[in-house]
């Protein structure tokens, strides 16, 4: 790897580690810096999961949905597990998310991005550093990338050798989906890759049966009356992206090239909702990279800062550079994304908007579960809808959490699940998931929705 200089900028030098003259938040505190710093140059010097072309058409097509002519479905897993790097849990994800995006690319009549939140979303914030057990006082779980759920000493100690183990399991995750990807999973004349086992409404499944029964006859007419295959209906593409929270591990990822510097890492990293202050250690790692970035944007963050932290990231208005993922809450949204809007729009830089109807809506249950209601999570995209249609500015993509196994986190949906439900299959360390049928269910409401608007 060659070194480059550093990249110079209008208030300071950059480089991949300046971020270390910054407060960093949510950082685990490890021990020993020598078994870090060991780490840190195993990491620094392996193979990446990702090229920077790869990153580049990425951001081209950020580019179109901030146009309205792509839709971008983010999604995947709060935290992933080291234990979860299994075939049938990686293939049911994405199978989930293929499914998605064929009920928006026939519904909305364009393409879809499909983004992961997988192959690296191993780290998490936490409202708290210690947790309290009796007269015991441990650090809290951070994500596998950090230390183990388990309430013990040893199991909640941050040990950097646990980065080595989420980069093995990235690149191990990344490999077959990739491989699924190429080698025909996704055919669609291959139906039984589509089979809708998880699902129990009949309505739903008749409704995603209709259109998979009109695209093949399409492809059908098609191929019968051209001589040459359509190209590229076997194969489907993956981005990645997680929450470029652990800056020691972002940093040993973040690769010199003729074009800059790339966090090669991920395609796509984001800065979750704590850490994203104008003065923290995120915002300036995230500065230098050549990388679209996605910000999280919630309650606490005042425009004026916002748009402090836009003109610092993306200091050219570079198109595509910015996702900004805005989760108030289905409570919250209509009064502030208006707001928030006008304030971007004056600002000039020409963002891309998402919606994480996600986070702002999680609740705790009389059991202490966090659950989140599905008809809350529909209620805050409509109306994420209808504030951009009415502020003139596009809605172009969603930030879900969600799984393709059968899980009972979230509440209702088409099976109607209940708050006494969740113990069924609750499996989620840390925020609760749509499961793979409330996840496709999203999908047509986003459909239903974008219908009854034009
Ligand atoms: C998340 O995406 O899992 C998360 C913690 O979100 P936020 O930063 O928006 O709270
Ligand atoms: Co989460």
């Amino acid at each position: 790897m060659s070194k480059k200089p550093p990249i110079e900028s209008p208030f300071a030098t950059w480089s991949p580690s300046s971020w270390q003259a910054f407060e960093a938040r949510q950082q685990p505190f490890f021990e020993d810096d020598v078994e870090l710093g060991r780490v840190l140059e195993r990491l620094a010097v392996l193979p990446p999961l990702v090229t920077p072309w790869e990153i580049n058409r990425l951001q081209q097509n950020l580019v179109e949905a901030s146009a309205g002519k792509r839709f971008l479905l983010q999604g995947g897993d709060c935290a992933e597990r080291f234990d979860e790097c299994r075939p049938d849990i990686i293939a049911n994800r994405l199978k989930v998310l293929l499914q998605m995006s064929l009920v928006l690319i026939y519904g909305l009549r364009m393409p879809v991005i499909r983004v992961g939140r997988f192959a690296g979303q191993y780290a998490k914030p936490r409202s708290a550093d210690f947790e309290g057990q009796g007269a015991e006082r441990l650090p809290t779980y951070r994500g596998d990338m950090v230390n183990a759920p388990e309430f013990g000493r040893q199991a909640r100690r941050p040990a950097p050798e646990r980065m080595i183990t989420a980069y093995e399991r990235s690149t191990m995750t990344l490999n077959y989906v990739r491989a699924l990807g190429e080698g025909g999973f996704a055919d669609l004349r291959h139906p039984e890759y589509w089979d809708l086992d998880f699902v129990t409404s009949d309505h739903l499944r008749a409704e995603y049966q209709a259109i998979v029964d009109s695209i093949l006859d399409a492809l059908r007419f098609t191929e019968a009356v051209s001589p040459l295959p359509i190209s590229n209906t076997d194969r489907v593409s993956f981005f990645t992206s997680h929450e470029a929270l652990l800056l020691p591990y972002e940093e040993a990822f973040t690769r010199a090239t003729s074009k800059g510097y790339y966090n090669l890492s991920t395609h796509f990293p984001w800065i979750g909702k704590r850490t994203n202050t104008l003065d923290s250690a995120h915002v300036e790692y995230v500065r230098g990279l050549r990388n679209p970035i996605g910000l999280k944007v919630g309650h606490d963050l005042e425009a004026r800062e916002l748009t402090a932290i836009l003109d610092r990231v993306d200091p050219d208005c570079e198109p595509g550079r910015v996702t900004l993922i805005t989760r108030f809450g289905v409570e919250g949204i209509e009064e502030a994304l208006p707001r928030l809007i006008d304030v971007v729009n004056a600002s000039g830089h020409p963002v891309l908007w998402t919606c994480d109807p996600m986070h702002g809506n999680t609740e705790i249950t009389e059991d202490g579960l966090k659950t989140r209601r599905f008809e809350n999570i529909q209620s805050e995209l409509e109306q994420a809808f209808d504030i951009h249609h009415a502020s003139g500015t596009i809605l172009g993509g969603v930030h879900l959490e969600l799984t393709g196994e059968n899980v009972t986190e979230c509440t209702g949906g088409a099976r109607g699940l209940e708050e006494k439900d969740l113990h069924e299959a609750y499996e989620s360390q840390v925020d609760p998931r749509l499961n793979a049928e409330q996840a496709l269910e999203m999908a047509f409401s986003i459909v239903r929705k974008c219908r009854t608007m034009r």
